[in-house]
């Protein structure tokens, strides 16, 4: 096992280090070792920290000698969209020259790049690592993308020594789209544990409300913990904002009121969904949910997983066995509008 180089991140103003989640790294080496037989989807709640750890997976990758080709049609600056190991750039320049808008059509550059490698390369190790892809290129184009990274496996363009693909979303209907085909392995990612949220607590300067209320509110997500700090700690204010970023008022108003009841039980206990899945109502309420990314099913704590998973039943922070909000806060937002 190596010692990985932690990567630099942005993190409330601040760059640190690439905190916690030894678990998820030990996974990448198991994938470093074995290659991946399947695209590894990665789910989890908005925030959590998929590409903090895509971007360190990259790292522990070219650890083990494998030319990475990173990207993130989503990122913020051009530079990040595409991140890729110095040694194969001559190879990524000639397919950049290739396409004429190269930043609108970023994921098949990817996927080209990745072929290109395996023609050129003499058996190389090579890692695909998609981040938040399905956004960009449309969720109606998620599994043919999805069958396409699998033939990049199963039909390689040249041979190759190992291959791992990764390809992360937050988008609720992944579990279904993407889940129903034999074309990849799904995994969930959770929020960061207590010791790991800790760790960034104590870069973030005082004043600062005590660790304990800030756990209780973000159950672990580090962008709320983000979005706390650049409000300066108003609670309401981040509260406020989300109800109205994501029209939780609209939302609630087409509900029936059969189904704000099941709601309303869901917000004490989110199980009470599991619970009361053959009423027609709660499918429906269960499907908006997830969609809406409010919630998320957390069915089986002992396997696919990457990183830890949440504890078994945290009715606090709004975990239950088989359903969990996706943080506090959305489960606050959602209280809020119906009171
Ligand atoms: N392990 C970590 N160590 C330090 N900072 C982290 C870690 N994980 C996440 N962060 C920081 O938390 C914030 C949110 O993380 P990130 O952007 O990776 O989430 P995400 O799951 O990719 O979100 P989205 O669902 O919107 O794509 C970022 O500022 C990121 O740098
Ligand atoms: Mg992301």
């Amino acid at each position: 096992m190596f010692i990985v180089r932690r990567i630099k991140l942005r993190f409330a103003d601040r760059e640190i280090e690439f905190a916690d989640r030894e678990v998820a790294l030990k996974q990448v080496e198991e994938f470093a070792e074995r290659g991946t037989r399947f695209p590894v989807v990665v789910y989890g709640p908005e925030g959590c920290g998929k590409t903090a750890f895509f971007k360190q997976a990259k790292v522990v990758l070219e650890e083990y000698d494998y030319s990475v080709v990173y990207t993130n049609p989503l990122a913020h600056e051009e530079r990040e969209i595409l991140l890729y190991t110095p040694s194969i750039r001559d190879i990524v320049e000639e397919v950049f020259k290739s396409f004429p808008d190269p930043y609108s059509r970023i994921v098949d550059i990817a996927i080209r790049i990745a072929s290109r490698v395996m023609r050129k390369l003499r058996k190389p190790r090579i890692a695909i690592l998609m981040d938040d892809i399905f956004q960009a290129i449309g969720l109606d184009k998620a599994e043919i993308y999805t069958k396409i990274l699998l033939n990049l496996i199963e039909y390689p363009s040249g041979d190759y020594e190992k291959i791992v693909v990764l390809v992360s979303s937050s988008e609720g209907v992944t579990r279904t789209r993407i889940g129903r085909h034999l074309w990849s392995v799904m995994y969930l990612m959770w929020n960061m544990s207590r010791e790991g949220l800790k760790l960034l607590y104590d870069v973030v300067p005082d004043p600062k409300p005590l660790f304990e209320d800030v756990w209780r509110f973000t159950g672990g997500n580090p962008r709320i913990f983000e979005m706390l700090h650049s409000f300066s700690w108003n609670i309401d204010m981040v509260i406020s904002m989300f109800i109205k970023e994501r029209d939780i008022r609209g939302v609630m108003a087409s509900l029936s009121s059969e189904e704000i009841e099941i709601l309303r039980k869901a917000l004490e206990d989110p199980d009470t969904i599991f619970r009361s899945l053959r009423n027609p109502a709660t499918q429906k309420l269960e499907k908006l949910l997830i969609e809406l990314n409010l919630i998320i099913d957390v069915w089986e704590r002992d396997k696919f997983w990457i990183d830890t998973p949440p504890p078994e039943k945290d009715l606090e922070l709004g975990i239950g066995e088989y359903y969990a909000w996706q943080t506090p806060l959305h489960r606050e937002a959602v209280k809020r509008v119906l009171v």
